[in-house]
Protein backbone atom coordinates (compact mmCIF):
# COMPACT_ATOMS: atom_id res chain seq x y z
CA UNK A 1 0.00 0.00 0.00
CA UNK A 2 1.37 3.35 -0.88
CA UNK A 3 2.39 5.17 1.94
CA UNK A 4 1.70 9.35 2.46
CA UNK A 5 3.05 11.75 4.86
CA UNK A 6 0.70 13.91 7.12
CA UNK A 7 2.68 15.34 10.14
CA UNK A 8 5.99 14.78 11.47
CA UNK A 9 5.70 13.62 15.39
CA UNK A 10 7.46 16.81 17.29
CA UNK A 11 4.69 18.33 15.97
CA UNK A 12 1.50 16.22 17.44
CA UNK A 13 2.30 16.59 21.11
CA UNK A 14 0.09 14.19 23.48
CA UNK A 15 -3.32 15.19 23.90
CA UNK A 16 -3.13 17.25 20.60
CA UNK A 17 -4.54 16.90 16.91
CA UNK A 18 -3.85 18.84 13.44
CA UNK A 19 -5.36 19.01 10.21
CA UNK A 20 -3.26 17.39 7.30
CA UNK A 21 -4.12 18.56 3.82
CA UNK A 22 -2.05 16.15 1.03
CA UNK A 23 -3.15 17.12 -2.45
CA UNK A 24 -7.07 17.19 -2.18
CA UNK A 25 -7.44 14.80 1.14
CA UNK A 26 -7.82 16.40 4.26
CA UNK A 27 -7.22 14.33 7.57
CA UNK A 28 -7.38 15.00 11.29
CA UNK A 29 -4.23 13.63 13.08
CA UNK A 30 -4.41 13.11 16.92
CA UNK A 31 -1.85 11.97 19.27
CA UNK A 32 -4.12 10.37 22.34
CA UNK A 33 -1.35 9.19 25.38
CA UNK A 34 1.29 9.01 22.77
CA UNK A 35 -0.60 6.88 20.39
CA UNK A 36 -1.06 8.55 17.13
CA UNK A 37 -4.42 7.91 15.16
CA UNK A 38 -5.20 9.78 11.65
CA UNK A 39 -8.82 9.98 10.45
CA UNK A 40 -10.39 11.62 7.73
CA UNK A 41 -10.86 14.99 8.60
CA UNK A 42 -14.35 15.94 6.82
CA UNK A 43 -17.58 15.76 9.13
CA UNK A 44 -19.67 13.83 7.65
CA UNK A 45 -22.34 15.48 9.54
CA UNK A 46 -21.75 18.92 7.29
CA UNK A 47 -18.60 18.72 6.22
CA UNK A 48 -16.74 20.30 9.26
CA UNK A 49 -12.93 20.80 9.25
CA UNK A 50 -12.56 18.07 12.32
CA UNK A 51 -8.85 19.13 12.56
CA UNK A 52 -9.86 22.61 13.18
CA UNK A 53 -11.81 22.15 16.15
CA UNK A 54 -11.13 20.57 19.68
CA UNK A 55 -9.33 17.45 20.77
CA UNK A 56 -10.12 16.45 24.20
CA UNK A 57 -9.90 12.95 26.19
CA UNK A 58 -9.78 11.14 23.15
CA UNK A 59 -12.44 12.81 21.22
CA UNK A 60 -12.03 14.59 17.97
CA UNK A 61 -14.56 17.52 18.38
CA UNK A 62 -16.38 19.08 15.47
CA UNK A 63 -16.10 23.01 15.05
CA UNK A 64 -19.63 23.46 13.24
CA UNK A 65 -22.02 21.98 15.25
CA UNK A 66 -19.96 20.03 18.23
CA UNK A 67 -20.60 16.06 16.69
CA UNK A 68 -17.86 14.20 19.06
CA UNK A 69 -15.76 11.02 17.15
CA UNK A 70 -13.73 8.74 19.14
CA UNK A 71 -10.16 8.67 17.71
CA UNK A 72 -9.34 4.96 18.76
CA UNK A 73 -12.72 3.56 16.88
CA UNK A 74 -13.77 6.71 14.96
CA UNK A 75 -17.32 6.50 16.01
CA UNK A 76 -19.63 9.67 16.41
CA UNK A 77 -20.85 8.54 20.33
CA UNK A 78 -24.38 9.34 19.53
CA UNK A 79 -25.01 7.14 17.42
CA UNK A 80 -21.36 4.60 16.53
CA UNK A 81 -22.75 3.55 13.37
CA UNK A 82 -21.60 6.64 12.03
CA UNK A 83 -17.73 6.16 11.61
CA UNK A 84 -14.76 8.27 10.63
CA UNK A 85 -12.47 6.27 8.30
CA UNK A 86 -8.96 5.64 10.39
CA UNK A 87 -6.25 4.93 8.55
CA UNK A 88 -3.13 2.21 9.28
CA UNK A 89 -0.34 4.81 10.79
CA UNK A 90 3.63 3.69 10.34
CA UNK A 91 6.12 6.37 12.34
CA UNK A 92 9.71 6.19 10.42
CA UNK A 93 12.05 8.73 11.29
CA UNK A 94 10.11 10.66 13.06
CA UNK A 95 7.64 11.61 10.40
CA UNK A 96 4.01 10.35 10.66
CA UNK A 97 2.94 8.18 8.05
CA UNK A 98 -0.28 6.40 6.59
CA UNK A 99 -1.20 3.88 4.28
CA UNK A 100 -4.02 4.50 1.57
CA UNK A 101 -5.46 2.38 -1.00
CA UNK A 102 -3.59 2.34 -3.79
CA UNK A 103 -4.64 4.86 -6.69
CA UNK A 104 -6.22 3.04 -9.39
S1 LIG B 1 -20.50 19.65 10.39
FE1 LIG B 1 -19.62 18.54 12.01
S2 LIG B 1 -21.07 18.57 13.56
FE2 LIG B 1 -22.05 19.57 11.90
Amino acid sequence: MPLVEVARLDEIKPGTSLEAIVGIEIYVVCNHEGEIHVLDGICPHRNGPLGAGNFADGRVICPYHGWEFDCVTGEYDLNPQVKLKKYPVEIRAGVVFIQIEALA
